[in-house]
């Protein structure tokens, strides 16, 4: 069945976490664009690249004219300042960075990052001319306790209070149910989907109505090349981010490809 037109944008976003030096990073994205220019497969859909703070200059630089987009792992709220080890978003924009995923889980429950935080970044980001991808998603105790709405509804009304619906439309959420990242438990397309429509009902009524039909929701945890064709046929699931897979150009391509 042809998709409605017009589509949301499509996006898949590689993150690599804590993997890949500066030599190493580069040398995947090289891997990666020398697939991708050998089949086109995967156009109409974006793709990009989330490395490490210390590999975004020298993966920058391999893909420099590609069409490929750098993304960071995370980013201070302030402009500057005495903040020990932390990275402004403007400091990532000047290294190339297009996007910067925003409230991951690994960041949420394992470094305590808060809702009222993920405001302040997103806010931040997008001063910073950054396109933020905001992570949202529960427990598996959250989902078994039947609270999986109510933490959704939570952490999306927190993050985009007050935001305009213009502003809205220019931001990427992705669902990373917990329980599915890094544990090979994808959800399924159902899961994936009743998510999805609880993001864009909780935009509508926290932005406006209408906006959350507008806004690109990608799929996170435990995607493949074996799943991926899968959870995109969902017409609620405009793309995916991707950790494991991510770190192997052939698995990444592929995944970009199913998403065309
Ligand atoms: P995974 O990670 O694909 O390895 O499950 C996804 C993520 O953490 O964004």
């Amino acid at each position: 069945m042809a998709s409605p037109w017009p589509r949301r944008p499509r996006l898949v976003a590689g993150n690599w976490k804590m993997h890949k030096t500066p030599a190493e990073g580069a040398a995947l994205a090289r891997e990666f664009v020398a697939l991708a220019a050998a089949d086109p497969a995967g156009k109409g859909c974006e793709v990009a690249v989330c490395p490490p703070f210390t590999a975004l200059a020298a993966v920058g630089e391999a893909l420099r004219g590609t069409g490929v987009h750098l993304g960071a792992q995370n980013m201070h709220a302030e402009t500057h300042g005495a903040f020990t080890g932390e990275i402004a978003g403007s400091m990532l924009a000047a290294v190339g960075c297009r996007f910067v995923i925003l409230g991951h889980s690994e960041r949420r429950h394992g470094m305590g990052e808060t809702d009222e935080q993920v405001a302040k970044k997103l806010r931040a980001a997008l001063r910073d001319d950054l396109t933020p991808i905001v992570c949202v998603g529960e427990l598996l105790a959250e989902r078994e306790g039947g609270k999986t709405t109510e933490v959704l509804v939570r952490q999306i009304a927190a993050a985009y209070a007050g935001l305009d619906a213009a502003t809205t439309r220019t931001t990427v959420i992705a669902y990373e149910p917990v329980w599915a990242i890094g544990t090979g438990k994808v959800a399924t397309t159902e899961q994936a989907r009743d998510a999805h429509r609880v993001i864009r009902a909780t935009l509508d009524q926290t932005v406006g109505a209408g906006v959350g039909s507008e806004v690109a929701i990608l799929y996170g945890g435990s995607v493949n090349a074996g799943n991926a064709a899968t959870l995109f046929a969902e017409n609620d699931i405009d793309g995916a981010l991707v950790g494991g897979a991510s770190l192997e150009a052939a698995s990444f391509w592929k995944i970009a490809a199913a998403a065309r």
